[in-house]
């Protein structure tokens, strides 16, 4: 007997939600993608067209099957129920990022959907466990995080919260890996994995900029340059945009209780208020408009060393401190941020090639001038330096 492909829910069709549909199409599974704007659901049927269309164009699928990927889908209008999600077996939740919202839907969806289905969510920063506690059934509840857009981006973190049953947990992963996604586990932490190690890749840069050590062009490039980063951090941030990357330090920084280390800028702050939120409003750091110049960075190559010194002690303490509390093993870490930042190198292992002691030295520098807990190191880091041991790959 072969086994019939489960049948997947997407709660929400905007970015995500449709980006996911897509995916779990992509893969033969039968969709329900609901939302209750019915235009999202136009918006995200349209787009869905457009991708298969774009798929057939490149030759990667065949007509046939894209016809039958679209005609595998189920549109449903939510704002009268979760009825049309009865018969899935994995449920996906990807609506707006709020949390008295979030446990409705899932209230809802437990109503409808038989006691072995599977509900995840998609949420970035809200707690597993303060929406699975809104469930019946806790232990069916996890973060399933896919990166944006999901298509195209390898990562997912697979996130059970503190009631979640391991063997719903293995079933999501396994579902995920069969969709060709890189997965790792994270604990149910604010930022879980990427979002709270990437952290210092912008925070560091902007506190070099506001105190006046560097310019951004020059900070940009010795990250790109010397670093042999992608983008530098502020032409990534104006990539991304000041809406979401300000919002997720914000909401990380609260949420582990205003903690030196994650502390927003207020630089990119004002950014955001004046509605300069980057590329896609024409101006953020930098100026996207027709006729502007680009400032040069000033390529002082010592100044880029110490630049780019900072900026990985930072990362790498954070991600040395992700394995100290457990939130993830070193090999999770170090794949997440390659897959999913695109990060040049694992950064324990670059921790270990540029020296455990010269980063805590680094960090114990910035400590003497500003001594507010900021640049403290994780114990882990401090305890492999005093053994003399390599920081755990
Ligand atoms: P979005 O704003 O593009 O889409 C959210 C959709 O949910 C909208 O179409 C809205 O009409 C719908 N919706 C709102 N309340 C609903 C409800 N009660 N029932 C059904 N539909 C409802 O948001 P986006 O960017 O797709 O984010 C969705 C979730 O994914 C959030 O939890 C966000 O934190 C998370 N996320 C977002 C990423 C991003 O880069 N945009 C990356 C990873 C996760």
């Amino acid at each position: 007997m072969t086994m019939q492909p489960l049948v997947i829910g997407v709660v929400g069709a905007g970015a995500m939600g449709a980006g996911i549909a897509q995916v779990a199409l992509r893969h033969g599974h039968r969709v329900v993608l609901g939302d209750t704007n019915d235009v999202a659901i136009a918006r995200g049927k349209a787009g869905l067209e457009r991708a298969f269309q774009r798929e057939v164009d490149k030759e990667r699928m065949t007509a046939h099957d894209a016809a039958n990927a679209m005609a595998a889908l189920t549109l449903g209008d939510t704002s009268k129920g979760m009825d049309p999600y009865a018969p899935c077996d994995v449920v996906i939740e990807a609506i707006v990022e709020r949390l008295e919202v979030k446990q409705l839907a899932f209230r809802a969806l437990e109503d409808v959907v038989r006691d072995d289905a599977i509900l995840a969510t998609n949420t970035s920063s809200l707690s597993i466990a303060s929406i699975a506690g809104a469930c019946d059934i806790p232990g069916r509840v996890l973060g399933v995080h896919f990166f944006n857009p999901a298509p195209l981006m390898p990562l997912v973190e697979i996130v059970p919260g503190l009631r979640t049953a391991a063997a719903a947990t293995a079933r999501a992963r396994a579902l995920v890996d069969g969709w060709g996604k890189t997965t790792v586990l994270a604990a149910d932490s604010p930022g879980f994995i990427v979002n709270r190690i990437a952290r210092p890749f912008y925070s560091e840069a902007l506190r070099l900029y506001d105190d006046g050590d560097a310019d951004m062009a020059t900070i940009d490039w010795a990250m790109r340059e010397l670093g042999g980063f992608r983008m530098g951090p502020f032409e990534l941030m104006d990539f991304i945009g000041h809406d979401v990357n300000y919002v997720v330090t914000e909401s990380v920084w609260t949420a582990l209780y205003f903690d030196p280390r994650y502390k927003p800028s207020l630089t990119q702050k004002r950014l955001l208020e004046a509605g300069l939120l980057g590329r896609k409003s024409g101006r953020g750091f930098f100026d996207y408009g027709d006729d502007a110049t680009r400032p040069a960075a000033t390529e002082d190559r010592a100044l880029g060393e110490r630049i780019l010194g900072r900026i990985l002690a930072m990362l790498v303490n954070e991600a040395v401190d992700a394995v100290h509390l457990r939130l993830a093993s070193p090999a999770d870490i170090e794949v997440a941020m390659t897959r999913g930042v695109n990060y040049p190198r694992g950064l324990l292992a670059w921790g270990n090639s540029y020296g455990p002691a010269r980063l805590l030295e680094v960090l114990e520098a910035c400590h003497l001038d500003s001594p507010d807990g900021r640049y403290r190191p994780s114990p882990l880091l401090r305890r492999c330096v005093r053994e003399g041991r390599p920081l755990p790959v």
